[in-house]
């Protein structure tokens, strides 16, 4: 409804509880309720709803050096993930969510408003995977670090007004080299740069990140700087873990028999309750009174360029 133009989301939710809409004839009341746009006859106050687009689903292998937004700020001119794609639709599609100008890997180009804010919202926690490389041999310690979670400093109009702690993150160590860790990261939460901030905070740089998942999406069979369309499978999927990861269940409102429960959420692990070693996690941008030795230290060394391409990554 809100991608025809009725009203916003949240209005047009009220609109259905308020029994205004009615699918196939039957008023729905109750959300999420699912419908094929193209298939149901959708009234809205008793008035049919115009057919709408059709939903479109673009994977792009993000190179390096590219903004996730569809065009770059007054005055500059940078390469953006939408300069890649020459889809005869291209002007109706937009990233879902963000990666650094830096980061390289998976972006999800859509015309899909209701699937990228599903993805995208914190309240949903969709699960995102990071393939990162980072300077030095990452121990242990800060592993769990990593895992449990690290304050990072919550910013708000540039300034810093406070820190929050990262919720449980999945790490796994893919490879260990003399001067380099590759790592396998899956976060559940996208602060601003959580992951180079998270990394820097216990001592290890990012040397370079990529996203090679989003939900059961995974970054195959594009090389980097081109795209494709989804298959029929991949959006499913998609469609099936924003469905379950809101805890809600898929309303069919058609009358094709009813498929299979999606698979239950894995459960969000609770964050954790304090550092076992009792020293603070924290990161560069907090004050220096509440920083331990070694973040200031780190601070000191591996800030993270402030300079033009600070568009913040989404994870
Ligand atoms: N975390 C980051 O630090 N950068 C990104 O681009 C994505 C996640």
């Amino acid at each position: 409804m809100a991608d025809a133009g009725v009203a916003s989301r949240r209005a047009c939710e009220d609109l259905i509880r308020a029994g205004a809409v009615e699918v196939n004839g039957s008023v729905v009341v109750d959300l999420p309720a699912w419908v094929d746009p193209q298939k149901d006859r959708i009234c809205v106050e008793g008035r049919p709803l115009p057919k709408p687009e059709r939903h479109l689903y673009l994977m792009l292998n993000k190179p390096t050096r590219t903004l996730t937004s569809a065009a770059d700020e007054p005055g500059s001119d940078r390469r953006t993930v939408l300069d890649l794609v020459d889809h005869p639709a291209k002007a109706r599609l937009f990233p879902v969510g963000r990666l650094d100008y830096d980061t390289v890997g998976l972006v999800l180009l859509t015309n899909d408003g209701d699937l990228a804010n599903r993805l995208t919202h914190p309240r949903y926690g969709a699960p995102k995977t990071y393939k990162v490389v980072v300077k030095g041999s990452l121990d242990e310690d800060a592993a769990h670090e990593i895992e449990r979670g690290i304050y990072l400093a919550e910013r708000k109009a540039g300034r810093t007004v406070g820190a929050a702690r990262t919720a449980h993150i999945e790490l796994s160590v893919l490879r260990r080299e003399r001067d380099s860790t590759t790592l396998e990261l899956t976060l559940r939460e996208g602060r601003n740069r959580q992951v180079r901030r998270m990394l820097a905070a216990v001592g290890f740089p990012v040397k370079s990140l990529e996203r090679t998942g989003i939900g059961p999406l995974r970054l195959k069979g594009v090389a980097r700087g081109a795209w494709r369309e989804l298959t029929a499978a991949e959006i499913k999927g998609l469609r099936r873990a924003a469905a379950s990861a809101t805890g809600e269940q898929e309303v069919r409102t058609d009358p094709t028999p009813k498929k299979k429960a999606p698979d239950t959420p894995k459960k969000t692990a609770k964050r954790p309750s304090g550092s076992k070693r009792g020293r603070p996690q924290a990161e560069e941008e907090l004050a220096p009174t509440q920083l331990s030795r070694k973040a200031v230290k780190n601070a000191a060394h591996g800030r993270p360029n402030p300079n033009k391409p600070a568009r913040g990554g989404d994870g």
